[in-house]
């Protein structure tokens, strides 16, 4: 990250710590919700299935920098089946450093080559070894795999959504980010029970069981874009929801948060990590503030 950016964030969070302000930073565009895969835990695939055209998305973006967004993330759907004509992918997340964005990331299932070393981060789920990763997301392990050993940088960050079928494999996942070539890290959620996938979520022992795996693998030298001290809250859910720093369009429909938040209840039961690490550094948790620190300085 760069000494402005940094600053320029710093500034941004001492004000909304001491003056309580509930602005946002961080700011998500839906491109697309069509997707090639229908995952086990997703609620959010292919529900109108249109690929919103490069006029609209780019004047989504400029909303959301006028807003004072500044961190910008890409997701669907899957991201990678935007198309405008030549346009592609790359050209967003171009213009949108273009545009003044401090720091773009992409969120990708991964089944298609990876050629954007203009992202900050490419955010690539991957949910568990090849095994329950597979019973997940259809027979995709093998094709990630190597769309991650060709792809053109080493930006990627794989995300994991932790779940009934998958929870024993939080070590196979953090094993796989420290040894995978291209990739620097894995950041973890907990599966949110929308109505419809209730019974893929965790009880409060199985999260707790999950984070101490995490701590134990931190400690074994794993690369995990996650901070230990929000853990607690999340076992408990007792972390401040929504999150008012955060907001995403999709369609031109800015919601809080997520586009969860229409969800009733949902909040509650919310599985996000970034939820629970953003409100509790808004709310001036020294302890999240120093690891937050450490953390992105050293990943991003
Ligand atoms: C909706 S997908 C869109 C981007 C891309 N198609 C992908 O799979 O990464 C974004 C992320 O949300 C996660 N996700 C989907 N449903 C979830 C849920 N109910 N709880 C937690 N994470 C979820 C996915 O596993 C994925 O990592
Ligand atoms: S690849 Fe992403 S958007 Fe598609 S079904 Fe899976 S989680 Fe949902
Ligand atoms: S707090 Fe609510 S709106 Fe925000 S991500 Fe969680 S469930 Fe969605």
């Amino acid at each position: 990250m760069k000494l402005s950016s940094f600053l320029s964030f710093a500034l941004f969070g001492a004000k909304t710590i001491l003056l309580r302000k509930k602005e946002p930073i961080l700011g998500t565009v839906i491109v697309t919700d069509k997707c090639n895969l229908r995952c086990k835990h997703c609620s959010v695939n292919n529900i109108t299935a249109v690929i919103h055209p490069y006029e609209q998305i780019k004047s989504e973006m400029r909303q959301l920098y006028d807003m004072g967004v500044r961190i910008l993330f890409f997701c669907g759907g899957e991201t990678f089946l935007w198309r405008d004509g030549e346009l592609t992918l790359r050209d967003l997340v171009i213009e949108a450093k273009r545009m003044g964005f401090l720091i773009v990331n992409v969120v990708t299932n991964g089944t298609f080559p990876i050629d954007l070393p203009e992202a900050d981060l490419i955010l690539l789920s991957l949910d568990g070894d090849r095994e329950r990763h597979n019973e997940i997301r259809g027979d995709t392990y093998d094709t990630i795999m190597e769309n991650i050993r060709n792809a053109t940088a080493d930006n990627i960050c794989f995300y994991m959504a932790i779940n009934q079928i998958n929870k024993n494999t939080v070590r196979d996942v953090c094993i796989a980010a420290r040894d995978t070539r291209n990739v620097r890290a894995v950041s973890f959620n907990f599966h949110t029970p929308y109505p419809d996938t209730r019974e893929l979520a965790l009880s409060k022992k199985e999260k707790a069981e999950c984070c101490e795996t995490i701590k134990q693998m931190i400690k074994e030298g794993a690369p995990v874009f996650n901070l230990k001290s929000a853990f607690p809250y999340l076992i408990e859910n007792k972390f401040p929801t929504p999150c008012h720093q955060c907001v995403v369009i999709e369609n031109g429909k800015v919601s809080v948060c997520g586009r969860c938040i229409d969800v009733p209840g949902l909040c509650e039961e919310c599985g996000y990590f970034f939820v629970a690490e953003y409100t509790l550094l808004f709310r001036g948790n020294p302890k999240i503030i120093f690891e937050m620190l450490k953390t992105y300085l050293r990943y991003i």
